[in-house]
């Protein structure tokens, strides 16, 4: 048996080197390990690796970009955040997190369950209950964790079916996985396939949970919730929507709520890593299904709760938003110039409508070569390759945050434009 992958490192993609190992019989885990090795130092060497790129002084809009791999530093525009309103900045969100670090302390040093609450953290699941619409809400650690959790508990074992959108986050499918449920995905943001896939399987199981994403991270686009929650009229399901991409961007908080549905759907979950600039994941249901959660989701029961200087950032986001609404509505704005921009010189950005803005390459040796230029041009963002996406879809994602000014944007656009050009992905 060979040890380490054999053949050239050169045209080798990372995503792929447990499947080439697997083709040659490496199976010895320390093999696969200095196969992947041997391609990350390869692209580090010729300068093409950029996935642990980090910031100099934290998540902002713009910062000192540097990587542990190779020497390169660069100022750069940075897209690849998720603070939609940038509010990890905020005065008051500071003020408020450490202002709880000198009450409360840093960690909380065991989980939920056994004691390692706050009366912050009480608070906080009954205000996000409300922003959700919701009877009831249960506070995880991470978004992560929440999927995970919760969707483990909700569906156990052969019994129960899970569909789930193709696209949905690995959060929901590692969450799918373990609960032993049966499962099948169904096709991207279409609810006649899952409508189709509910006629064929419902009837044979005693629970059946439907799992979709309010907004779909790799793509921006909002789900067909309406037609979803129709389908509960003709089918028994519950539904579980995960707004990690829309919770707090709109005035009704979620787009549940925005277009009328909460009551129609079971579970609604969002990250707090993302609009409310902290980390915590949360799910909003009834009274009876957070019982269920807090006795039954071990990521609830044996992980150690989120700190309670988290809790009172995400308290004091959620204030920002309900005394700043023009936040709001700037950041629409800007997403609205951006995609008009961009559509106008010519890239495909897809059909979303969100904040996140995909602008598709469709071709792997550009997107390595063209993501390469970006950043020497001082604008860094996340490359989307294969096989986390086919071939024919590879792109940049840009993740659209207030704190981005209009003049950043438009650097941003003037580098997308020349290389766009450079590369024969717009026509010159
Ligand atoms: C749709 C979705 N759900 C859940 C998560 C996990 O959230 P977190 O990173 O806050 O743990 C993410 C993270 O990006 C996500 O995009």
């Amino acid at each position: 048996m060979l040890d380490v992958a054999v053949g050239s490192v050169e045209n080798r993609q990372i995503g792929l080197v447990r499947k080439d190992c697997q083709e040659q019989g490496i199976v010895r885990i320390g093999a696969v390990a200095d196969s992947y090795h041997a391609v990350k130092s390869h692209q580090s060497s010729s300068g093409v690796w950029c996935y642990d790129n980090f910031t100099e002084v934290g998540s902002n809009s713009t910062g000192l970009v540097k990587s542990d791999t190779h020497d390169r530093e660069k100022n750069c525009i940075v897209w690849p955040i998720n603070h939609y309103l940038g509010l990890n900045r905020h005065p008051k969100v500071i003020e408020a997190s450490i202002e709880a670090l000198k009450q409360f302390g840093t960690g909380c040093g065991t989980s939920a369950m056994s004691g390692g609450h706050s009366s912050l953290h009480k608070l906080a699941e009954k205000r996000l209950a409300a922003w959700l619409g919701k009877e009831a809400a249960i506070l995880f650690p991470t978004g992560y964790s929440a999927n995970v959790g919760a969707i483990s508990a909700l569906a156990k074992g052969p019994s129960c079916f899970i569909l789930f959108d193709r696209e949905c986050h690995a959060s929901i499918i590692d969450g799918v996985k373990l609960s032993g449920a049966k499962f099948l995905p169904f096709k991207h943001n279409d609810p006649i396939d899952l409508a189709r896939k509910l006629n064929k399987f419902a009837s044979q199981y005693e629970n059946v949970l439907v799992v979709v994403e309010s907004v779909y991270s790799m793509t921006g686009e909002e789900a067909c919730l309406r037609e979803i929650t129709e389908l509960k009229e003709r089918y028994d399901f519950l539904l579980f929507v995960d707004e990690a991409h829309s919770f707090g961007l709109h005035t009704e908080r979620t787009l549940c709520t925005k277009f009328g549905l909460t009551d129609k759907v079971d579970f609604v979950m969002t990250t707090l890593s993302k609009s409310t600039a902290s980390i915590g994941g949360v799910i909003a249901t009834t009274n009876a299904f957070k019982t269920l959660l807090q006795v039954e989701a071990n990521a609830y029961l044996f992980q150690a709760a989120i700190p309670p200087s988290d809790v009172a950032a995400i308290m004091a986001a959620m204030d920002v938003i309900e005394d700043t609404p023009e936040l709001l509505s700037s950041l629409w704005s800007k997403v609205s110039y951006m995609r008009t921009k961009l559509t106008e010189l010519g890239f495909d950005i897809g059909s979303g409508t969100s904040p996140i803005i995909p602008v598709f390459i469709r071709d792997s040796d550009t997107l390595l070569r063209m993501g390469q230029d970006m950043y020497d041009d001082g604008v860094f963002t996340t490359s989307v390759a294969y096989p986390v996406v086919k071939h024919s879809e590879v792109r940049f994602r840009f993740i659209l945050n207030e704190s981005h000014s209009y003049e950043q944007i438009d650097r941003t656009l003037a580098v997308l434009e020349r290389l766009g050009k450079k590369y024969g992905v717009v026509a010159s």
